[in-house]
C-alpha cells in the first residue's frame, strides 16, 4: 500500500509543515503551553491523523497549519514559503489552497446566511463560478458530494434549519468550495451517523487519490484516524506535545507510548470475541489530566503513566526514532531505553514487526463496524476518548 500517493513529488518541499512550532496563550498571568515544540509534516495527496483527548492541543496545532494564529515560537511554512514572510500574493494563494474545517460548525456558519448564499460568496469571490446558473449548478453539485440530496431541499435553508451533522456536512461543502490543496478537517465528522461519516470519509479519500488533495485530519476517535488515515500517518498529541508518531498502521498494531496504549484500549471494541482478547495492561494510574499552565516537571504523562519509574519526575523525553519502523517516533524514556537494549543485542528495535499495510482502502465496502486490529474497518463509534 503506497504511503505516499500519486502526485507526490520528493523533491517539492512539503505542502504544509510545523517546524518546532508552539503557541502559548496568556491568561490571567499565566502561560498555558498548547502547542510545545511541534513538528509535522503533510505532502500533496498525504494524510496525517492528529489524534489525542480533548484538550491535548489538536484544534490549536490546526490553527497554526491554516494561518489563524501565528507560532509563538517556530515556524508554519507552505510549500516552503514561512507564512511569517509571505508576500500578499502568497499569502492569498495560501488562503485558497488551505482550508480549515472548523471543529464547531455552528459558529463558523452565519446564522443569517443560506446554505446556498454560504457557498455562493467564496465561489464568486475567488472565480470559481460566475453567473447566477453556475453558481447554482456549482452549489448544487457541493451539495450532492456532501450528501445533503436532493441539493434544492437545502440550498434554501439557515444554519438553524438544519441538523448538527447537516451543518457538519455544509462546513464540508465550503471547505471544498475553492478546490483545494490542503485540506484541515478538525473533528469534522465528529456528529455524523455511521453510514454518512463512512460516504463522506469515502468521498475525501477520493479527492485524495484522485486530486493529490493533502490532509491533516484531527480526531480523538483512533477508530476514525484508522479508517481514514490507514494509508498515512498518524500524530498523536498530549498536552501540547507529540508524543508518538508513525505510519498509522505501526501506531495503531505496534504502538510504543503508554499513552498511545490507552487511547486505543478506549477504543470501543464491538465484536465481544474481539474485546475480551483485546490486550490489556495499558491502565492509567489516573484519569486526571493535569493543567497546562501547572505542568509537573519531568514527563508530562507521569502522573498517570503505568510505566512511569522516579526519573520520569524530573527528566524529559524527547521524540526519538524507534529503528524498528522508519519514521515511528516515540517520546518515553522507558521505550527508549527498551529500543537502545533492543539494538545492543542485535534486534530491530521495534517490539514487534511493522504490519503490513491492508491493501482494503477506506473507500472499500466496509466489513463491519468498529476498529478491529488488524485493518481499517468502518468506524462505528463516535468515539470516546479515555
Ligand atoms: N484562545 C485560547 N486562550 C487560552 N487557552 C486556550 C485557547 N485556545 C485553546 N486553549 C487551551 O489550549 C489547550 C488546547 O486546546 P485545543 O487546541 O482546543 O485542544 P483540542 O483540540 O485537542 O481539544 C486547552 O487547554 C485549551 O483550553
Ligand atoms: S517517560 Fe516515564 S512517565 Fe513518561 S511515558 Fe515514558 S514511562 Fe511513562
Ligand atoms: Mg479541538
Amino acid at each position: 500500500m503506497p504511503e505516499t500517493t500519486p502526485g507526490a513529488d520528493a523533491a517539492a518541499p512539503p505542502l504544509i509543515e510545523l517546524d518546532h512550532a508552539s503557541q502559548v496563550f496568556h491568561v490571567k498571568g499565566k502561560d498555558i503551553p498548547a502547542v510545545s515544540d511541534v513538528s509535522l509534516s503533510v505532502n500533496a495527496g498525504e494524510v496525517l491523523c492528529l489524534v489525542g483527548e480533548s484538550g491535548s492541543g489538536k484544534t490549536t496545532a490546526a490553527r497554526l497549519a491554516a494561518g489563524l494564529a501565528s507560532p509563538t515560537d517556530g515556524a508554519v511554512r507552505y510549500r516552503g514559503m514561512d507564512l511569517a514572510a509571505m508576500t500578499r500574493q502568497q499569502r492569498q494563494e495560501y488562503r485558497r489552497d488551505v482550508q480549515y474545517i472548523h471543529q464547531d460548525p455552528y459558529a463558523s456558519l452565519n446564522p443569517i446566511r443560506s446554505i446556498r448564499s454560504t457557498l455562493a460568496i467564496p465561489l464568486r469571490r475567488h472565480g470559481m463560478a460566475s453567473g447566477r446558473a453556475e453558481v447554482d449548478a456549482t452549489v448544487d453539485e457541493l451539495l450532492t458530494r456532501v450528501d445533503l440530496t436532493p441539493p434544492e431541499s437545502y440550498s434554501a435553508k439557515f444554519p438553524h434549519q438544519l441538523s448538527g451533522g447537516q451543518r457538519q456536512r455544509v462546513a464540508v461543502a465550503r471547505g471544498l468550495t475553492l478546490a483545494p490543496k490542503l485540506l484541515i478537517a478538525d473533528e469534522s465528522t465528529s456528529m455524523l451517523d455511521v453510514s454518512i461519516r463512512v460516504g463522506l470519509l469515502n468521498m475525501l479519500t477520493r479527492l485524495r487519490l484522485e486530486q493529490n488533495v493533502g490532509f491533516i485530519y484531527i480526531t480523538h476517535d483512533l477508530a476514525l484516524a484508522k479508517y481514514f488515515g490507514w494509508q498515512g500517518r498518524t500524530a498523536v498529541m498530549y498536552l501540547g506535545k507529540i508524543v508518538e508518531q508513525g505510519p498509522t498502521p505501526q501506531v495503531i498494531n505496534n504502538p510504543q507510548h503508554p499513552y498511545t496504549k490507552a487511547l486505543l484500549e478506549a477504543v470501543p471494541e464491538p465484536d465481544p470475541d474481539l474485546a475480551r482478547t483485546k490486550r490489556s495492561g495499558a491502565g492509567l494510574r489516573s484519569a486526571e489530566v493535569p493543567d497546562l499552565s501547572a505542568l509537573p516537571p519531568g514527563c508530562s504523562f507521569e502522573p498517570r503513566c503505568p510505566l512511569a519509574q522516579d526519573r520520569c519526575r524530573t527528566q524529559t523525553p524527547t521524540l526519538a526514532p524507534s529503528p524498528g519502523v522508519a519514521g515511528h517516533d516515540v517520546s518515553c524514556l522507558v521505550v527508549a531505553d527498551r529500543t537502545a537494549a533492543q539494538v545492543a543485542a542485535g534486534g530491530s528495535g521495534s517490539s514487534a514487526p511493522a504490519p503490513e499495510a491492508s491493501d482494503e482502502g477506506p473507500g472499500a465496502s466496509p466489513a463491519g463496524p468498529g476498529a478491529s486490529a488488524a485493518g481499517p474497518a468502518a468506524p462505528a463509534t463516535a468515539g470516546g476518548s479515555p
